[in-house]
This record gives C-alpha cells, structure tokens and sequence, in this order.
C-alpha cells in the first residue's frame, strides 16, 4: 500500500488552482527542469469523466492509464486530445465530487511519489494527497485572464471556441469545485499563493524553482 508517508524524503512540490490558472504548464515545466517526475491528476478525473460509465468509482479503481511522453495512453489507445475538450473537463469536474472516486485515485496518484522528486498540479495536491510536500503552490489569476488563455490554447489547438461561453463554464467550475464537501479548492494552509494574471509562464515557472530551492536551502 502506498501511502503519504510511504517515500518521505522523496520532495514534491504541489501546485494547485483553479481551471486555466496554468497549472499544468508551469507544473510540467518545473518538472523538466528539476528532472522531476510530473503528476498531472487532472487527466484521472478527465479519464473517468471520458469513459462515461454507469460505476464511475469502478472505473477510476481500474483505471489502465499509462502516462507516456506527454501523451496519455488509456487500454492502449492514445486518448490526449480526446480528455482535453472543455466538455470533459466540466463531466470531470461532476465525477470529482464522488467521495469514494477520489479514495480510489489516491494510492494511484501518491505512486507517482518516487526519486528524485515529483511535480504535481490539480486542485488538492497540497491539501490532501501530499499535505507534506516542501513546497506548495497556489497558482491563481483573474477570472478574465483565464478565460482568455483557455481560450487561446484551444484555438491554437484547432478547436472552436466562444469566449463567453468559457467564461461562464469557467466560472461554473470554478464554483463547483469550491463548494463541494470533499478536497474542495482551497489554498493549503501553508500554500504559496501566486497571481499570475500579470506574469508570462516563464516568470512563474522561475519563481517556482526559487522558492523549492530557498525551501531545500532551509531559506524559506
Ligand atoms: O485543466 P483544468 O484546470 O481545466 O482541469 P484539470 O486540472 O484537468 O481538472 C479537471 C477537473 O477535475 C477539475 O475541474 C476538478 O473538478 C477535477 N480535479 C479534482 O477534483 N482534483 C484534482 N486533483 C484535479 C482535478
């Protein structure tokens, strides 16, 4: 069984936040630069929301999910861009207020946790699955910020889409996953919270990789 405690020397580094915030960019990036592993546990939920089945917690339990290079391989099949739409991110946020969905993706997302050290973004990093991670971040930016670069990714990436309808799905989301009763989004107690509505993904990721090795310094 793995558990929180099961790797304790081994460091992560939580970033959290809402929809668009650039978690995942800024996560994936730091990641690299580290040679970190990287846990992007968004796709969990996004995976379970894009089987779509009648025993969603069976399915997360049984997840055969293989995350290669980038691309996310589920039963064999790459299904990246398939999980990527804003439709799947909406179901996934449904799917992820089932208290026993997110007890069955806990052992899964905690492996991630091996030498030298792991990134992980989503919405309770910091909160619940590695609440003794050295660092955690709590990334935000404006709500019309992140419309704008959500809606600039999936341009670039082909997909049509209409700004103020990402707005108010953005803003929806954003309001389910505060209020619901288990792991809601919150800044950990001893999170870091930075606004990056004025920064470049560049910045951001700079400062991430200050302030882990202030903290590994004993600095911060
Ligand atoms: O990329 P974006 O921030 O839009 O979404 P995501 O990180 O892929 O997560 C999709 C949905 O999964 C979120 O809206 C959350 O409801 C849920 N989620 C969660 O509950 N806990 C996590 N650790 C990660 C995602």
């Amino acid at each position: 069984m793995t558990g929180p405690d099961s790797h304790p020397r081994v460091p992560v580094i939580a970033i959290d936040g809402p929809t668009a915030s650039g978690k995942g960019t800024v996560a994936s990036r730091a990641a690299a630069a580290l040679d970190f592993h990287y846990l992007e546990s968004g796709a969990l939920y996004r995976l379970v929301a894009y089987l779509g089945g009648s025993d969603p917690v069976r399915d997360a339990a049984g997840l055969d999910v293989a995350f290669r290079d980038g691309s996310i391989i589920l039963s064999g099949q790459d299904v990246t861009d398939h999980i990527r739409t804003e439709a799947v991110g909406n179901r996934a946020s449904e799917v992820a207020k089932i208290p026993q969905l997110r007890g069955a993706l806990l052992a899964r997302q905690r492996a991630f946790r091996r030498p030298p050290g792991l990134v992980a973004d989503g919405r309770d990093m910091g909160t619940v699955v590695f609440p003794d991670a050295v660092l955690k971040v709590f990334l935000t930016a404006s709500a019309e910020v992140r419309a704008t670069r959500r809606h600039k990714q999936l341009i670039d990436k082909g997909i049509h889409a209409n700004l103020a309808a990402l707005s108010r799905d953005l803003a929806e989301r954003d309001a389910r996953d505060a209020a619901r009763a288990v792991a809601p989004l919150r800044p950990a107690g001893d999170a870091v919270v930075l606004d990056s509505s004025a920064l470049t993904v560049d910045e951001v990721v700079d400062k991430v990789l200050m302030l882990f090795r202030k903290r590994n310094a004993g600095l911060a």
